[in-house]
Protein backbone atom coordinates (compact mmCIF):
# COMPACT_ATOMS: atom_id res chain seq x y z
CA UNK A 1 0.00 0.00 0.00
CA UNK A 2 1.33 3.27 -0.98
CA UNK A 3 -1.34 5.44 0.34
CA UNK A 4 -0.34 7.64 2.69
CA UNK A 5 3.23 7.10 2.03
CA UNK A 6 5.96 10.24 1.38
CA UNK A 7 8.41 9.94 -1.88
CA UNK A 8 11.06 12.59 -2.16
CA UNK A 9 10.97 12.89 -5.79
CA UNK A 10 15.27 13.67 -7.43
CA UNK A 11 14.87 14.59 -10.46
CA UNK A 12 18.03 14.91 -12.33
CA UNK A 13 19.08 16.52 -15.77
CA UNK A 14 17.90 14.15 -18.70
CA UNK A 15 15.29 13.95 -21.80
CA UNK A 16 13.60 11.47 -19.71
CA UNK A 17 12.83 13.86 -16.91
CA UNK A 18 9.61 14.46 -18.93
CA UNK A 19 8.46 11.00 -17.80
CA UNK A 20 9.18 12.13 -13.50
CA UNK A 21 5.69 14.28 -14.69
CA UNK A 22 3.50 10.96 -15.41
CA UNK A 23 5.19 9.18 -12.49
CA UNK A 24 4.12 11.88 -10.00
CA UNK A 25 0.53 12.15 -11.23
CA UNK A 26 0.22 7.98 -10.69
CA UNK A 27 1.69 8.02 -7.91
CA UNK A 28 -0.65 10.60 -6.28
CA UNK A 29 -3.54 8.97 -7.62
CA UNK A 30 -2.54 5.96 -5.40
CA UNK A 31 -3.02 7.74 -2.65
CA UNK A 32 1.03 8.99 -1.68
CA UNK A 33 2.43 12.39 -1.70
CA UNK A 34 5.07 14.00 -3.19
CA UNK A 35 7.91 16.68 -2.66
CA UNK A 36 10.06 17.73 -5.94
CA UNK A 37 13.79 18.48 -5.64
CA UNK A 38 15.24 19.57 -8.81
CA UNK A 39 18.67 19.30 -10.09
CA UNK A 40 19.99 22.69 -11.72
CA UNK A 41 19.69 20.35 -14.52
CA UNK A 42 16.79 18.88 -13.94
CA UNK A 43 14.86 22.10 -14.07
CA UNK A 44 16.59 22.48 -17.29
CA UNK A 45 14.04 19.63 -18.85
CA UNK A 46 11.12 20.13 -16.44
CA UNK A 47 10.07 23.54 -14.68
CA UNK A 48 9.53 23.88 -10.89
CA UNK A 49 5.68 25.59 -11.55
CA UNK A 50 4.96 22.06 -13.93
CA UNK A 51 6.71 19.63 -10.96
CA UNK A 52 4.55 21.79 -8.54
CA UNK A 53 1.52 21.99 -10.03
CA UNK A 54 1.51 18.09 -10.07
CA UNK A 55 2.94 17.35 -6.72
CA UNK A 56 0.82 20.21 -4.94
CA UNK A 57 3.81 21.09 -2.77
CA UNK A 58 6.57 23.27 -2.93
CA UNK A 59 9.47 22.16 -4.95
CA UNK A 60 13.02 22.32 -4.09
CA UNK A 61 15.97 23.51 -6.17
CA UNK A 62 18.35 25.36 -4.32
CA UNK A 63 21.14 24.08 -1.73
CA UNK A 64 20.89 27.10 0.49
CA UNK A 65 17.93 29.23 0.50
CA UNK A 66 17.60 31.06 3.72
CA UNK A 67 13.86 30.48 3.85
CA UNK A 68 13.59 26.99 2.35
CA UNK A 69 15.63 25.96 5.35
CA UNK A 70 13.94 28.06 7.93
CA UNK A 71 10.58 26.48 6.88
CA UNK A 72 11.88 22.74 6.44
CA UNK A 73 15.42 22.28 5.98
CA UNK A 74 17.36 19.46 3.46
CA UNK A 75 17.13 17.26 6.41
CA UNK A 76 13.73 17.38 6.91
CA UNK A 77 13.27 16.97 3.50
CA UNK A 78 14.52 13.61 3.72
CA UNK A 79 13.13 12.67 7.47
CA UNK A 80 9.69 13.55 6.37
CA UNK A 81 9.98 11.06 3.38
CA UNK A 82 9.23 7.21 3.66
CA UNK A 83 11.40 6.65 0.79
CA UNK A 84 13.51 8.56 -2.18
CA UNK A 85 13.18 7.84 -5.88
CA UNK A 86 15.71 9.53 -8.47
CA UNK A 87 13.61 9.59 -11.91
CA UNK A 88 15.91 9.95 -13.67
CA UNK A 89 19.28 8.70 -12.47
CA UNK A 90 22.02 10.58 -14.77
CA UNK A 91 25.11 9.09 -14.88
CA UNK A 92 26.47 12.25 -13.07
CA UNK A 93 24.08 12.20 -10.23
CA UNK A 94 25.36 8.32 -9.99
CA UNK A 95 28.87 9.13 -9.62
CA UNK A 96 28.05 11.95 -6.90
CA UNK A 97 26.06 9.66 -4.85
CA UNK A 98 29.09 7.03 -5.72
CA UNK A 99 31.44 9.12 -4.15
CA UNK A 100 29.73 10.95 -1.93
CA UNK A 101 29.70 14.48 -2.96
CA UNK A 102 27.62 16.97 -1.84
CA UNK A 103 27.32 20.03 -3.47
CA UNK A 104 23.53 20.59 -4.28
CA UNK A 105 20.43 20.32 -2.40
CA UNK A 106 19.76 16.71 -4.43
CA UNK A 107 23.35 15.48 -3.87
CA UNK A 108 23.40 16.77 0.17
CA UNK A 109 20.10 15.29 0.89
CA UNK A 110 21.48 11.56 -0.73
CA UNK A 111 24.35 12.22 1.36
CA UNK A 112 22.29 12.73 4.78
CA UNK A 113 19.79 10.83 4.16
CA UNK A 114 19.47 7.38 5.94
CA UNK A 115 16.53 6.83 4.02
CA UNK A 116 15.85 3.70 1.36
CA UNK A 117 16.72 5.12 -2.04
CA UNK A 118 15.16 3.91 -5.19
CA UNK A 119 16.98 5.00 -8.64
CA UNK A 120 15.60 4.87 -12.47
CA UNK A 121 19.07 5.75 -14.23
CA UNK A 122 19.11 6.81 -17.67
CA UNK A 123 21.41 7.85 -19.86
CA UNK A 124 22.72 7.03 -23.24
CA UNK A 125 23.74 3.57 -23.84
CA UNK A 126 28.12 4.22 -24.35
CA UNK A 127 27.86 6.25 -21.04
CA UNK A 128 25.21 3.53 -19.22
CA UNK A 129 28.76 0.60 -20.19
CA UNK A 130 31.28 2.71 -19.33
CA UNK A 131 33.68 0.79 -16.64
CA UNK A 132 32.92 4.48 -14.63
CA UNK A 133 29.34 3.86 -14.66
CA UNK A 134 29.19 0.62 -14.12
CA UNK A 135 31.51 0.34 -10.91
CA UNK A 136 29.77 3.40 -9.50
CA UNK A 137 26.19 1.12 -10.20
CA UNK A 138 28.22 -1.54 -8.54
CA UNK A 139 29.01 0.43 -5.52
CA UNK A 140 25.82 1.94 -5.23
CA UNK A 141 23.97 -1.71 -5.04
CA UNK A 142 26.44 -2.83 -2.85
CA UNK A 143 25.50 0.05 -0.14
CA UNK A 144 21.68 -1.47 -0.74
CA UNK A 145 20.41 1.27 -3.40
CA UNK A 146 17.60 -0.17 -5.27
CA UNK A 147 17.77 0.30 -9.21
CA UNK A 148 14.91 0.08 -11.50
CA UNK A 149 16.21 -0.69 -15.26
CA UNK A 150 17.47 1.09 -17.25
CA UNK A 151 15.81 -1.07 -19.97
CA UNK A 152 17.12 -1.48 -23.73
CA UNK A 153 15.51 0.31 -26.54
CA UNK A 154 16.00 3.28 -28.95
CA UNK A 155 17.00 7.02 -27.57
CA UNK A 156 16.29 10.24 -27.90
CA UNK A 157 20.10 10.49 -28.69
CA UNK A 158 18.88 8.09 -32.20
CA UNK A 159 21.07 5.48 -30.61
CA UNK A 160 19.76 1.92 -29.41
CA UNK A 161 20.64 -0.19 -26.71
CA UNK A 162 21.38 -0.21 -22.74
CA UNK A 163 19.99 3.03 -21.39
CA UNK A 164 16.32 4.00 -21.79
CA UNK A 165 14.74 4.87 -18.49
CA UNK A 166 12.18 2.52 -17.34
CA UNK A 167 8.20 3.50 -17.56
CA UNK A 168 6.46 5.41 -14.56
CA UNK A 169 4.28 2.59 -14.72
CA UNK A 170 7.14 0.28 -13.88
CA UNK A 171 8.81 2.31 -11.39
CA UNK A 172 5.36 2.65 -9.94
CA UNK A 173 5.22 -1.20 -9.24
CA UNK A 174 8.62 -0.69 -8.22
CA UNK A 175 7.33 1.76 -5.43
CA UNK A 176 4.48 -0.13 -4.56
CA UNK A 177 6.28 -3.32 -4.15
CA UNK A 178 9.24 -1.99 -1.77
CA UNK A 179 5.96 -1.26 0.69
CA UNK A 180 3.90 -4.22 0.49
CA UNK A 181 6.68 -6.71 0.88
CA UNK A 182 6.40 -9.01 -2.29
CA UNK A 183 4.61 -12.21 -1.66
CA UNK A 184 6.31 -15.28 -1.42
CA UNK A 185 5.29 -17.34 -4.05
CA UNK A 186 8.44 -19.94 -3.80
CA UNK A 187 8.19 -20.13 0.26
CA UNK A 188 8.32 -23.78 1.63
CA UNK A 189 10.21 -24.25 -1.54
CA UNK A 190 13.92 -25.36 -1.65
CA UNK A 191 16.28 -24.67 -4.20
CA UNK A 192 20.06 -25.73 -5.26
CA UNK A 193 22.08 -23.28 -7.15
CA UNK A 194 25.22 -23.78 -9.12
CA UNK A 195 27.58 -20.69 -10.03
CA UNK A 196 30.83 -19.58 -10.78
CA UNK A 197 33.68 -21.30 -12.22
CA UNK A 198 35.17 -24.45 -10.64
CA UNK A 199 39.29 -24.55 -10.26
CA UNK A 200 41.19 -27.49 -11.30
CA UNK A 201 44.34 -28.22 -9.63
CA UNK A 202 47.83 -29.56 -11.30
CA UNK A 203 49.53 -28.82 -8.83
CA UNK A 204 49.41 -27.19 -5.19
CA UNK A 205 49.79 -23.76 -6.82
CA UNK A 206 48.87 -23.92 -10.16
CA UNK A 207 45.08 -24.52 -11.84
CA UNK A 208 42.89 -24.51 -14.85
CA UNK A 209 39.77 -22.21 -14.31
CA UNK A 210 37.50 -20.39 -17.39
CA UNK A 211 36.01 -16.60 -16.90
CA UNK A 212 32.87 -17.24 -15.47
CA UNK A 213 32.04 -14.21 -12.79
CA UNK A 214 29.33 -16.12 -11.79
CA UNK A 215 27.37 -12.71 -11.52
CA UNK A 216 24.09 -14.88 -13.49
CA UNK A 217 23.86 -17.55 -10.90
CA UNK A 218 24.69 -15.04 -7.91
CA UNK A 219 21.51 -13.12 -9.57
CA UNK A 220 19.39 -16.45 -9.66
CA UNK A 221 20.04 -16.89 -5.83
CA UNK A 222 19.11 -13.65 -4.98
CA UNK A 223 15.86 -13.67 -6.72
CA UNK A 224 14.59 -17.18 -5.46
CA UNK A 225 15.31 -15.80 -1.91
CA UNK A 226 13.42 -12.77 -2.99
CA UNK A 227 10.39 -14.65 -3.75
CA UNK A 228 10.73 -17.08 -0.35
CA UNK A 229 12.93 -19.84 -1.96
CA UNK A 230 15.14 -21.49 0.85
CA UNK A 231 18.33 -21.43 -1.41
CA UNK A 232 21.84 -23.23 -1.35
CA UNK A 233 24.09 -21.80 -3.52
CA UNK A 234 26.80 -24.17 -4.19
CA UNK A 235 29.38 -21.65 -6.00
CA UNK A 236 32.87 -22.25 -7.40
CA UNK A 237 35.34 -19.00 -6.94
CA UNK A 238 34.22 -15.61 -7.41
CA UNK A 239 34.77 -11.77 -6.11
CA UNK A 240 31.26 -11.70 -5.18
CA UNK A 241 29.52 -11.10 -2.17
CA UNK A 242 26.62 -13.98 -0.64
CA UNK A 243 23.16 -12.35 -1.45
CA UNK A 244 21.23 -11.95 1.91
CA UNK A 245 19.57 -15.21 3.17
CA UNK A 246 21.29 -17.46 1.02
CA UNK A 247 23.16 -20.55 2.41
CA UNK A 248 26.53 -20.23 0.66
CA UNK A 249 28.86 -23.46 0.01
CA UNK A 250 31.84 -22.53 -1.26
CA UNK A 251 34.04 -25.50 -3.51
CA UNK A 252 36.71 -25.48 -5.44
CA UNK A 253 36.57 -28.42 -8.08
CA UNK A 254 33.83 -30.19 -10.15
CA UNK A 255 34.04 -33.07 -7.81
CA UNK A 256 33.64 -30.77 -5.01
CA UNK A 257 30.67 -29.26 -6.66
CA UNK A 258 29.14 -32.60 -7.34
CA UNK A 259 29.61 -33.79 -3.66
CA UNK A 260 28.20 -30.47 -2.43
CA UNK A 261 25.05 -30.29 -4.58
CA UNK A 262 24.41 -33.94 -3.89
CA UNK A 263 24.55 -33.31 0.28
CA UNK A 264 22.28 -30.78 -0.13
CA UNK A 265 19.52 -32.72 -1.62
CA UNK A 266 16.25 -33.10 -1.47
CA UNK A 267 15.42 -30.10 -3.19
CA UNK A 268 12.45 -28.79 -5.25
CA UNK A 269 14.50 -27.03 -8.12
CA UNK A 270 17.95 -27.34 -9.30
CA UNK A 271 19.37 -24.36 -11.10
CA UNK A 272 22.91 -25.23 -12.79
CA UNK A 273 24.38 -21.90 -13.72
CA UNK A 274 28.19 -23.02 -13.03
CA UNK A 275 30.67 -22.90 -15.47
CA UNK A 276 32.09 -26.71 -14.87
CA UNK A 277 35.40 -27.26 -15.98
CA UNK A 278 34.52 -30.28 -18.12
CA UNK A 279 38.00 -31.76 -17.39
CA UNK A 280 40.38 -32.21 -15.13
CA UNK A 281 44.01 -33.54 -14.80
CA UNK A 282 44.24 -36.89 -15.15
CA UNK A 283 47.32 -36.90 -11.84
CA UNK A 284 47.49 -34.19 -10.02
CA UNK A 285 51.13 -33.42 -8.16
CA UNK A 286 51.39 -33.18 -4.82
CA UNK A 287 54.30 -31.03 -5.15
CA UNK A 288 54.56 -28.06 -7.55
CA UNK A 289 55.68 -29.32 -10.98
CA UNK A 290 59.41 -27.80 -11.30
CA UNK A 291 61.02 -26.88 -15.12
CA UNK A 292 63.15 -29.61 -16.14
CA UNK A 293 67.33 -29.03 -16.95
CA UNK A 294 66.33 -29.54 -20.74
CA UNK A 295 63.09 -26.75 -19.85
CA UNK A 296 60.63 -29.43 -21.89
CA UNK A 297 57.05 -28.72 -21.14
CA UNK A 298 55.63 -31.01 -19.44
CA UNK A 299 52.17 -33.26 -21.16
CA UNK A 300 49.45 -32.89 -19.05
CA UNK A 301 46.73 -35.48 -19.68
CA UNK A 302 43.01 -34.71 -18.67
CA UNK A 303 40.21 -37.20 -17.44
CA UNK A 304 36.37 -35.78 -17.94
CA UNK A 305 34.61 -34.26 -14.74
CA UNK A 306 31.17 -35.30 -13.41
CA UNK A 307 28.73 -33.60 -15.14
CA UNK A 308 26.87 -32.03 -11.80
CA UNK A 309 23.01 -31.51 -14.46
CA UNK A 310 23.45 -34.64 -16.31
CA UNK A 311 23.93 -36.42 -12.51
CA UNK A 312 20.93 -34.17 -10.84
CA UNK A 313 18.80 -34.81 -13.95
CA UNK A 314 19.20 -38.47 -13.39
CA UNK A 315 18.98 -38.81 -9.55
CA UNK A 316 16.40 -41.21 -9.36
CA UNK A 317 13.86 -40.29 -6.56
CA UNK A 318 15.91 -37.92 -5.38
CA UNK A 319 15.30 -35.92 -8.35
CA UNK A 320 14.44 -32.45 -7.63
CA UNK A 321 11.22 -31.29 -9.30
CA UNK A 322 12.41 -29.15 -11.82
CA UNK A 323 16.06 -29.19 -13.04
CA UNK A 324 17.08 -26.35 -15.24
CA UNK A 325 20.82 -25.79 -16.78
CA UNK A 326 22.76 -23.30 -18.52
CA UNK A 327 23.95 -23.99 -22.57
CA UNK A 328 26.41 -20.91 -23.04
CA UNK A 329 27.34 -21.66 -26.98
CA UNK A 330 29.33 -19.67 -29.51
CA UNK A 331 27.31 -20.85 -32.48
CA UNK A 332 24.22 -22.41 -33.47
CA UNK A 333 22.69 -21.59 -29.85
CA UNK A 334 18.83 -22.44 -30.48
CA UNK A 335 19.74 -26.33 -31.79
CA UNK A 336 22.79 -26.40 -29.23
CA UNK A 337 20.30 -26.03 -26.41
CA UNK A 338 17.70 -27.81 -27.59
CA UNK A 339 20.04 -31.06 -28.32
CA UNK A 340 21.93 -30.25 -24.61
CA UNK A 341 18.46 -29.90 -22.90
CA UNK A 342 18.03 -33.84 -24.55
CA UNK A 343 21.57 -35.33 -23.51
CA UNK A 344 21.09 -33.82 -20.43
CA UNK A 345 17.67 -35.02 -19.44
CA UNK A 346 16.90 -31.38 -17.89
CA UNK A 347 13.41 -29.75 -17.89
CA UNK A 348 14.50 -26.29 -19.17
CA UNK A 349 17.05 -24.59 -20.27
CA UNK A 350 18.09 -21.24 -20.88
CA UNK A 351 20.73 -20.46 -23.78
CA UNK A 352 23.20 -17.48 -24.53
CA UNK A 353 25.77 -16.26 -27.00
CA UNK A 354 29.11 -16.25 -25.04
CA UNK A 355 31.30 -14.97 -27.81
CA UNK A 356 33.82 -12.91 -26.66
CA UNK A 357 31.94 -9.78 -28.38
CA UNK A 358 28.94 -10.45 -26.62
CA UNK A 359 30.59 -9.61 -23.17
CA UNK A 360 27.90 -11.69 -20.80
CA UNK A 361 30.95 -13.44 -19.95
CA UNK A 362 31.90 -10.89 -16.64
CA UNK A 363 29.27 -8.34 -17.71
CA UNK A 364 26.23 -7.65 -16.09
CA UNK A 365 23.74 -8.22 -19.31
CA UNK A 366 22.25 -11.59 -20.60
CA UNK A 367 20.76 -12.45 -23.32
CA UNK A 368 19.02 -15.68 -23.59
CA UNK A 369 16.14 -17.89 -24.78
CA UNK A 370 14.65 -20.33 -22.44
CA UNK A 371 13.59 -23.41 -24.21
CA UNK A 372 10.79 -25.44 -21.88
CA UNK A 373 7.83 -27.55 -22.15
CA UNK A 374 5.88 -25.05 -24.17
CA UNK A 375 8.89 -24.00 -26.55
CA UNK A 376 11.05 -21.46 -26.69
CA UNK A 377 10.93 -17.64 -25.66
CA UNK A 378 13.26 -15.41 -26.82
CA UNK A 379 14.31 -12.36 -23.82
CA UNK A 380 15.74 -9.17 -24.94
CA UNK A 381 18.61 -8.35 -23.76
CA UNK A 382 18.47 -7.12 -20.14
CA UNK A 383 20.53 -7.12 -16.94
CA UNK A 384 21.32 -10.28 -15.23
CA UNK A 385 19.39 -9.15 -12.38
CA UNK A 386 16.85 -8.87 -14.55
CA UNK A 387 16.95 -12.24 -16.07
CA UNK A 388 16.84 -13.66 -12.46
CA UNK A 389 13.77 -11.93 -11.76
CA UNK A 390 12.25 -13.24 -15.05
CA UNK A 391 13.25 -16.52 -14.58
CA UNK A 392 12.56 -16.90 -10.92
CA UNK A 393 9.32 -15.71 -11.57
CA UNK A 394 8.48 -17.98 -14.47
CA UNK A 395 9.61 -20.87 -12.16
CA UNK A 396 7.06 -19.53 -9.73
CA UNK A 397 4.43 -19.46 -12.35
CA UNK A 398 5.05 -22.82 -13.48
CA UNK A 399 5.08 -24.24 -9.96
CA UNK A 400 1.38 -22.75 -8.73
CA UNK A 401 0.08 -24.39 -12.12
CA UNK A 402 1.14 -27.86 -10.59
CA UNK A 403 -0.25 -27.22 -7.07
O1 LIG B 1 27.92 -29.29 -21.49
P1 LIG B 1 27.91 -27.88 -21.09
O2 LIG B 1 29.05 -27.50 -20.18
O3 LIG B 1 27.80 -26.92 -22.24
O4 LIG B 1 26.53 -27.72 -20.28
C1 LIG B 1 26.19 -26.55 -19.63
C2 LIG B 1 25.24 -26.85 -18.50
O5 LIG B 1 25.64 -28.02 -17.79
C3 LIG B 1 25.24 -25.75 -17.45
O6 LIG B 1 23.97 -25.74 -16.83
C4 LIG B 1 26.32 -26.22 -16.47
O7 LIG B 1 26.13 -25.68 -15.17
C5 LIG B 1 26.10 -27.71 -16.49
N1 LIG B 1 27.33 -28.52 -16.27
C6 LIG B 1 27.46 -29.22 -15.10
N2 LIG B 1 28.55 -30.01 -14.91
C7 LIG B 1 29.49 -30.13 -15.87
C8 LIG B 1 29.35 -29.41 -17.07
C9 LIG B 1 28.26 -28.60 -17.24
O8 LIG B 1 26.59 -29.10 -14.22
N3 LIG B 1 30.55 -30.90 -15.66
Amino acid sequence: MIAGKSILLVVTGGIAAYKSLELIRRLRDSGASVRAILTKSGAEFVTPLSVSALTGEKTFVELFSLTDETEIGHIQLSRQSDLIVVVPASADFMAKMAHGRADDLASTVMLATDKDVLLAPAMNVRMWDHPATQENLATLAQRGVRIIGPNEGSMACGEFGMGRMAEPNEILSAIKNYFTPTEAPLAGLKALITAGPTHEALDPVRYIANHSSGKQGYAIANAMKSLGADVTLVSGPTQLSTPSGVNLVPVTSARDMLAACQKALPADIAICAAAVADWRIAEQSNQKIKKTSGNEAPTLSFVQNPDILATLSKQGPKRPGLVIGFAAETENVENNAKSKLERKGCDWILANDVSPTTGTFGGDNNTLLLIDETGIDHWAKMTKDAAAEKLSRRIADKLKLNT
